[in-house]
Parts: structure tokens; C-alpha cells; sequence
């Protein structure tokens, strides 16, 4: 009995993301085993076959067994319609020729070789399965990185569970998968993966817990691009968002496409997917409202991005017409280019210089950039100098400093 690495794709919208991770496992991770696809042939050309051909060594065609999630309730709670044929995961019990499988959505990138979570997890049960927590709710599982073990029994019982509507409390496969391993069994029958094993960093603007993210950045072992906007919708991480980690993607992706320019460009060239462009009214995730949310960035940069609606009153920013007018300080005008050059973009150049020197090795293990220029953390104005700043309150008359420390008393 074999084991395997899989993954999913039902289209060419994700082509690029399932290229670049089945090359990074085999060329540069060097697996030892095999990689498998499921794909829909019938939506993908026969180039795009023929690319996936030349990495993966088992291409499964699912074009008549598709299944399809409630599209009203996903477009309601994830309002993201592209997902319903993400309940097609549960094909992956129905490959009883492999004794275990780790299954990777084709938008996540391993950084480490995975190969031993086979072996780790080989005692998994068929009613068992292993993965991190969502970093959005960490009692739930994420469903784009899980192993486990097909099983005809552990199939039937899932495909029956996909024909009622409330089986899935998002509308899509990871509701699904929690409900049936998770939330029936009170949670005894999810394994939880260490997060490292399925880090979700396109949290732009939404919570994350970054001083975590910088201390066990060298231990993480994937990353999972989640949200509608995947690192190749954009080469330009100057006009993506920031905290995003989409140039580690871009790394391997170029590493492994770029040499041939036109096939690089056909690749990019591949659209997004009809359901990219819907505009639903819905709940609204965080990580889908990345455009506005890294605001902080893209004040400077993205003059045409409409603005999102705020998420929290306090996020309310009322445009009012000044009652006052201040004697106006021009911007310094960069003579080449006629454009204003503001601080924003001066910061995010010398962060962006500080992430394009971060790089991926083998030897080394991910180096993480440093916390306080990439997250934005601590930065301190160029005039502000803490020893100087100290030495000039030292010098304050004692009397100054204790007659308010007295004032303070008082109150
Ligand atoms: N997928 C696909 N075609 C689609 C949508 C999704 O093949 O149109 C597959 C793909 O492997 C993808 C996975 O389903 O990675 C789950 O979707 P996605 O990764 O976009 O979900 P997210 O992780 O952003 O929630
Ligand atoms: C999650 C998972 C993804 C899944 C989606 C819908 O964000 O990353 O794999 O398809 O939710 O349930
Ligand atoms: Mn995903």
C-alpha cells in the first residue's frame, strides 16, 4: 500500500498554485512520494495537461463526479461561490489504493520537507483525520492541509453527509469535514496538526498574532494562501498586500516557470474564474477585505481601489469639508517622475528592500524579516533617537519632574 501527496483542481484558475506546489515537493523538497491530482479535464486544456503530466505522476479525472456544496448557503456565509466545488474532497476517502494521503488545496506552498507526517501519523484511524487549526477559529479545523486514510466505509458515510444542507456550517467542504470528524465526535476524532503545518498569513489588517509569527517563522512548514486573492493574481507586491508572504510563492514560481517567458506569461495570463468577479452580498471574512484592510500600505499606492464599507464603527471616517485652511506644505516632488513622494512610500520601499532580502534555503531554514520594519512594529520616526531623548529628560531641573509628579498626586 502506497502513500501520497494530493491535491485538487477543478479548473485552470488555480493551475499556477497546483504547478508550483507539486514542484516544490518534487524538485526541491525531493518527496519520496508520489503526487497525485484530481482533476476536471473537461475544464482544462490540453496544455495545462500536458504541464501537469510533466510534474504529477497520477492524474485523476473527476469531471462526472464532481459534488456540489449548497451555493446559497456558501454564497451567504463565505460569499464565495467558486468554493462549492471544494465537497469534492470527499473523493479523497475513495482512493483506497493509497493507505494514507495528505491532501494540500494547490494554493498552499510547503517550505519543509513533509514526508515524515506519513510516518507520524500512521496510526491514524480511518474515522481520524489530522489538521491545524484555522487560524480564525482554532476549535475548527482547516481543510486545506489534512492527512489521512481513505477508507469505501468512512467514503459512503461521507457522501451521504454531503446531501443534507446543514451538514456544512459554511457552505463548503472545511464546515463539512468539521462537522463530520469534528463536531459529531466532540472533537475526538481530529488529530490537531501544529499550526506550523498550515500557516494562513494573508490576514492583512485582521488578526494575527504577529509577535508568534515572528518567533517560530524559521519552524513553519507551509504556507496556505486562503482568501479570493491568490499570490499569482499579482506579481507586483507592491500593488498586493504586505504582511501577505506572497513573495514566497513568487519565489518558487519563478524558479520554476520563468525561464520560458511565454509560458510564464500564459500561465499568469489564466483568469481568475467567473465567480472571482461576482459580487454577492454576504458575510464578509476578514481576509477577503485585503485590498482596504493593509490599508496602512496602500494609502500611497492603490489611489483606485474603491473603498470597502467599515467593518466596525469605530472605522467610520466621515469626509468633512475644512472649516479651517493651514498655509499648505507642498510635498517634496521627486524631479524624475513629477510624482509626490510621500513617507508611506518611502517606508514601504525600505520594508519592501528589507523583504526581498529574505530568502528561503534549504540549510538555513526560512528566515523570518526583522518584526520591527516588515510588520510595521516599533518603527520609530527617523528624528527620534531614545538615548538622546532620555539624556535631554535627565537634564530636566528635579524640581520640574516632582512638582508634576506632585500635581499627579494630588488628583
Ligand atoms: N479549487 C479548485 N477550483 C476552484 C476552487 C477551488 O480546484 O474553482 C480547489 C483548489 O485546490 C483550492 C481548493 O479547492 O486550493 C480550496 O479553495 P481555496 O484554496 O481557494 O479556498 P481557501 O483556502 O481560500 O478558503
Ligand atoms: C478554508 C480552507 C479551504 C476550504 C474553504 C471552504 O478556508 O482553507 O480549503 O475549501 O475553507 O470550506
Ligand atoms: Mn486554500
Amino acid at each position: 500500500m502506497s502513500k501520497a501527496y494530493v491535491t485538487l483542481l477543478t479548473n485552470e484558475s488555480y493551475l499556477p498554485g497546483a504547478l508550483t506546489l507539486a514542484q516544490k515537493l518534487k524538485t526541491e523538497l525531493k518527496t519520496k512520494h508520489k503526487l497525485v491530482i484530481l482533476i476536471d479535464s473537461s475544464a482544462l486544456s490540453t496544455e495545462s495537461i500536458d504541464l501537469i503530466k510533466q510534474v504529477y505522476d497520477v492524474a485523476i479525472a473527476i469531471d462526472d463526479d464532481l459534488i456540489n456544496a449548497p451555493l446559497d448557503k456558501l454564497v451567504q456565509r463565505l460569499g464565495r461561490s467558486e468554493l462549492s466545488i471544494t465537497f469534492t474532497k470527499v473523493l479523497l476517502w475513495n482512493l483506497t489504493d493509497y493507505d494514507t494521503l495528505i491532501y494540500l488545496d494547490s494554493d498552499t506552498l510547503p517550505l519543509a520537507d513533509l514526508d515524515h507526517l506519513f510516518e507520524e501519523y500512521k496510526d491514524l484511524t480511518a474515522e481520524q483525520i489530522a489538521a491545524s487549526p484555522d487560524a480564525g477559529w482554532p476549535d475548527i479545523f482547516n481543510s486545506g492541509v489534512l492527512v489521512l486514510k481513505p477508507d469505501a466505509d468512512v467514503f459512503s458515510k461521507l457522501l451521504e453527509f454531503t446531501t443534507v444542507d446543514n451538514n456544512t456550517f459554511d457552505g463548503a467542504d472545511q464546515g463539512l469535514l468539521n462537522e463530520f470528524f469534528n463536531v459529531a465526535s466532540a472533537g475526538k476524532n481530529w488529530v490537531r496538526l501544529p499550526y506550523v503545518y498550515n500557516v494562513t498569513p494573508n490576514y492583512s489588517g485582521a488578526y494575527q498574532y504577529l509577535p508568534a509569527l515572528h518567533r517560530f517563522f524559521s519552524s513553519i512548514k507551509l504556507l496556505h494562501y486562503i482568501g479570493q486573492t491568490k499570490p499569482w493574481h499579482a506579481e507586483d507586491i507592491l500593488g498586493t498586500d504586505f504582511d501577505n508572504l506572497h513573495h514566497y510563492w513568487w519565489g518558487d514560481f519563478n524558479k520554476f516557470y520563468a525561464k520560458d517567458a511565454t509560458l510564464k506569461a500564459k500561465l499568469l495570463s489564466i483568469p481568475k474564474g467567473e465567480a472571482y468577479n461576482l459580487n454577492f452580498a454576504k458575510y464578509s471574512n476578514q481576509w477577503d477585505a485585503d485590498k482596504d484592510a493593509g490599508a496602512k500600505f496602500h494609502i500611497a499606492l492603490e489611489k483606485d481601489t474603491p473603498a470597502q464599507p467599515p467593518l466596525f464603527p469605530w472605522e467610520h471616517k466621515e469626509e468633512r469639508t475644512p472649516t479651517r485652511v493651514f498655509e499648505s506644505h507642498a510635498p517634496a516632488v521627486e524631479e524624475s517622475s513629477g510624482v509626490p513622494k510621500s513617507k508611506v512610500e518611502d517606508d514601504l520601499r525600505e520594508s519592501i528592500e528589507t523583504l526581498s532580502n529574505v530568502n528561503v534555503s534549504k540549510d538555513e531554514g526560512v528566515k523570518s524579516p526583522p518584526l520591527s520594519q516588515s510588520y510595521g512594529f516599533g518603527k520609530q520616526s527617523k528624528g527620534f533617537n531614545p538615548d538622546k531623548s532620555l539624556a535631554e529628560v535627565a537634564k530636566l531641573p528635579l524640581k520640574f519632574l516632582s512638582k508634576n509628579k506632585n500635581k499627579g498626586e494630588e488628583k
